[in-house]
């Protein structure tokens, strides 16, 4: 639910998220919130009571359209999620378990926010991207849509490639190399030209060790928590 719907069917009907809606792995609908607005000039917009800067989106065109997105998904119980820096921060644990939902509804604000009154009545999960502002939701909602339907079935080519890459267990992905051998005086490393899979898979899991150690020590004590439970 956007009033920039042009924005994000843009932004994820290419690649591989674009793919995966032509092969019907996931459909993805924008709702213009605009279009349900009651004002006679399509106003969706108004002063904040009590003064303060900026405009805010008003209740009644939010809750129309999404009681019109809840008909379409057959008025089926759903998570609606509003993009907003003060809801709790995005993680792969969280695209992981929102990727096991038959659907999602995600509210992008805009201007100083949302009438709060609408949000207390529609909104079930709040999420941020990131500690700074952006000027609205449909970013970090498209930044959701990617990291959480790359997760489910049959939008990757490769099963595989979802659980065996950066973030799995909390380690980074190890380094990787493709041809040539030798480029600008420098070599691919040995072992991963030998054919031993079981000691290029020991020698990726000690790189994918010391790179999070180094690059990102808040993930390697959570990884080591998780080993020991
Ligand atoms: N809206 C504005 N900034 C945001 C952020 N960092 N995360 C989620 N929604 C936002």
């Amino acid at each position: 639910m956007t009033l920039f719907p042009e924005m994000v069917l843009q932004g994820l009907n290419t690649s591989i998220i674009g793919r995966a809606v032509e092969n019907n792995a996931i459909q993805i609908a924008a709702w213009n919130i605009r279009d349900y607005t009651n004002s006679k000039h399509k106003k969706v917009d108004d002063y904040p009571y009590g003064g303060g800067a900026g405009m805010l989106m008003q209740a009644q065109p939010v809750y129309d359209a999404f009681q019109a997105v809840k008909a379409s998904i057959g008025n089926k119980k759903t998570r609606v999620i509003y993009l907003t820096p003060q809801g709790k921060l995005f993680h792969q644990d969280a695209a992981r378990s929102l990727a096991q939902e038959e659907a999602l509804v995600f509210l992008c604000g805009h201007y100083e926010g949302i009438d709060e009154r609408v949000l207390e009545e529609i909104v079930t999960d709040e999420y941020s991207i990131g500690d700074y502002v952006l000027t609205g939701g449909e970013l970090p909602a498209m930044v959701m849509i990617d990291a959480i339907s790359r997760l489910v079935p049959g939008v990757l080519n490769n099963e595989d490639s979802a659980s065996y890459e950066s973030l799995h267990n909390n380690l980074l992905e190890y380094p990787q190399y493709s041809r040539p051998e030798v480029w600008e005086g420098k070599h691919v490393p040995e072992v991963l030209l030998s054919g031993h899979h079981a000691n290029i898979t020991k020698w990726r899991l000690e790189q994918s060790l010391k790179r999070t150690k180094e690059k990102r020590p808040d993930l390697y004590e959570k990884y080591l928590d998780q080993k020991q439970k």
